[in-house]
């Protein structure tokens, strides 16, 4: 059975011992049962980067990705391990070009990932990321460092030109994929009601 706790305790000892080799054994062991991560982590019902555990030497993130979403190219600066537990994964890997080529990157590879795959990430690795499916997909992502505190880049996505990571508009694209499932959600089931008690609208949440 996945334990959460126990989990995390073992990417910290394997992280510590043996860095992301390390890692990606506990990982791969997890996503080999994925009905077990799910009876765990729950079915994926929001996309978002949501926090397992984070420390300045390793972040565990549950990352759901709404359905059809896309993710421009970014680098981590650290190294990274990948196991899908739900749905798909596919990414694309850049690589740099020589300066005054006009573009920053040039695809260079892909590998299209699936529930039970793990993979390793060096920490140079550029990616981006698809969920291809019509459903959420659900990954367990493990950093060797602080995620969201290491200074990193992405690439835009039209001119592929290398800016610093915005981790608030990466965190907005997630937002933004909810609201889109959200309707399509009420799309099927009908439309939300539209009575809404004055004190509710003074006063959400
Ligand atoms: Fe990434």
């Amino acid at each position: 059975m996945f334990d959460v706790d126990r989990f995390i305790a073992e990417c910290q000892g394997a992280s510590a011992a043996n860095g992301s080799s390390g890692v990606l054994e506990v990982v791969a062991r997890a996503v080999a049962a994925p009905a077990d991560v799910l009876g765990a982590l729950g079915e994926p019902r929001r996309a978002g980067l949501h926090v397992i555990s984070r420390a300045a030497d390793l972040t565990i993130l549950n990352v759901v990705w709404g359905p059809g979403m896309s993710q421009l190219p970014h680098n981590h600066k650290m190294w990274a391990v990948i196991g899908i537990y739900t749905g798909r994964e596919d990414n694309i890997f850049w690589r740099r070009l020589p300066g005054g080529s006009g573009r920053g990157i040039e695809a260079a590879g892909a590998k299209a990932l699936g529930d039970r795959d793990a993979v390793p990430l060096g920490p140079d690795v550029i990616h981006s990321v698809i969920n291809p499916i019509r459903r959420m997909t659900g990954a367990i992502h493990v950093y060797g460092g602080d995620f969201f505190a290491v200074p990193r880049s992405e690439w835009d996505p039209e001119r592929l030109v290398e800016q610093p990571f915005d981790i608030d508009k990466a965190l907005a694209l997630f937002e933004e994929s909810n609201r889109r499932s959200g309707a399509v959600a009420r799309d099927l089931i009908g439309p939300e009601p539209q009575c809404q008690a004055p004190e509710d609208v003074a006063h959400p949440g």
